[in-house]
């Protein structure tokens, strides 16, 4: 072999060099490229998903309070407190105006978009199931999230106790307030059980002494069009 045999095999040898790294670099800029470990930027009051949540269009299914449990223990006066950032948009007294969004008053087992005076959006016209505890506090975490198109700009209190003390006020405002369900120890002590497991058959007073068999469902007072709750 002459010595321009072996520069044309250097050649080959250099030029495959470059290529590899070229890829390799090229591949790298396109198959990996750096994840913030926060998003770019944040919107105060919105609430940060986790990541496996961002596929999924529900929000993430909230754990509920038990109602008869937390309500009679909660901070009304709080809730007072808290339900000025609503009054920016909302009358809460008795016969007041609509403002930017209806008047509130009674809205607490009101049929959701009830007023005859207000207009509403059409995302929130869709249902007039009654607001019970459960629906109104997963709305007040997220309006848009759970009404779709609401017209009710507003970001939502992601603090649960928050939420809490608000019902507990606004549930105070009203001719006829929604009943406090009894208290379901069993639910409250443990979110865990499987659904087919029995609950517990401690009585509360509430049962009037009915068979202690008949603990396993919620009482009556609710609206049977509630969401369908998710066991834990
Ligand atoms: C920026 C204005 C604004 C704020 C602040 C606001 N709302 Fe609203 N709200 C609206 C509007 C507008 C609607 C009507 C929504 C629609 O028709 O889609 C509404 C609707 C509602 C409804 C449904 C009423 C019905 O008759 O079915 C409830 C419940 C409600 N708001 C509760 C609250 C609470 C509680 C707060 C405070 C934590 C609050 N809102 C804060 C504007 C607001």
């Amino acid at each position: 072999m002459d010595s321009f045999e072996w520069n044309k095999i250097a050649g080959a040898v250099l030029g495959t060099l470059m290529f590899v790294l070229v890829v390799s670099f090229v591949g790298e800029a396109v198959f990996e490229p750096a994840v913030p470990a926060k998003p770019g930027y944040v919107v105060e009051g919105v609430v940060e998903q986790t990541p496996t949540d961002q596929t999924s269009q529900a929000p993430a299914e909230e754990a509920l309070p038990d109602w008869g449990t937390v309500l009679p223990a909660a901070d009304a006066a709080a809730g007072q407190k808290i339900s000025a950032r609503c009054e920016q948009c909302h009358d809460l007294s008795k016969g007041g105006p609509d403002k930017i969004g209806p008047n509130l008053w009674g809205v607490l087992g009101r049929p959701r978009a009830s007023r005859a005076s207000f207009s509403y959006s059409s995302a929130m016209a869709a249902s007039h199931d009654p607001w019970n505890f459960d629906h109104f506090f997963r709305f007040i975490k997220s309006p848009q999230a759970v009404v779709p198109g609401t017209k009710m700009s507003f970001a939502g209190i992601p603090n649960a106790k928050d939420r809490i003390s608000l019902i507990a006020w606004l549930r105070t405002q009203s001719d006829s307030p929604l009943p406090v369900p009894p208290p379901q120890p069993a639910k409250a002590a443990s979110d865990t059980h499987t659904p087919t497991a029995p609950q517990t058959p401690g009585s509360t007073p509430a049962d009037n002494g009915k068979a202690p068999a008949a603990q396993g469902t919620k009482p009556a007072t609710q609206t049977p069009a509630a969401a369908p709750k998710k066991p834990g």
